[in-house]
């Protein structure tokens, strides 16, 4: 998450050079998130190549560095679209599930890092070859479920905050 860009608690249409566009703040918040969480999905990737290499120490070093980089760059992103993207897009649509399976995507996220958490706690105990495999099929499926998630966002949610403020809502 951005601690340069400044984040409004309330949104709107504003002007934003010539054009109107309805959330243009949000917009350069949003593609700037995407842009680190892509970055972050090759952390997760190459933890998760590397972790049956690594013994059980350098393992879990390995793997709470990914969790805090995920902690700082991902899940302030998840409230962020939650409290103010989804909640525009739901209140202009005048229901919830508008944005209903991008929030239950978001549980999925959630759950998989909680699961890592418990991961690393294991680590103290050399893990069998089975956990080791376990490990790296929860990893992968936590890149599985941001990459599809990242994918749907740039189709459902990027041209709602570019469409100009006067125009229909692409819904
Ligand atoms: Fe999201
Ligand atoms: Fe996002």
């Amino acid at each position: 998450m951005s601690a340069e860009l400044t984040r409004p608690a309330a949104v709107g249409t504003r002007r934003d050079g010539p054009t109107r566009h309805r959330l243009p703040t949000e917009r350069r918040i949003l593609a700037h998130d995407h842009r680190e969480i892509e970055h972050l999905l090759g952390h997760i990737e190459s933890t998760a190549e590397i972790a049956g290499n690594l013994a059980s120490p350098d393992l879990a070093s390995a793997l709470r560095g990914l969790l805090d980089a995920i902690q700082h760059t991902l899940c302030g992103h998840l409230d962020w679209e939650e409290t103010v993207c989804y909640a525009e897009m739901d209140g202009l649509a005048g229901t919830p599930w508008a944005t209903r399976f991008l929030r239950f995507q978001h549980e999925q996220i959630r759950q998989s890092i909680d699961r890592l958490e418990a991961d690393v706690l294991a680590l103290r105990h050399e893990p069998t070859h089975g956990a080791l495999v376990a490990l790296r099929a929860r990893l992968y499926r936590l890149h599985a479920l941001m990459s599809a998630h990242l994918e749907q966002e740039e189709v459902a949610l990027t041209p709602f905050l570019d469409v100009p403020g006067d125009a229909p809502v692409p819904l």
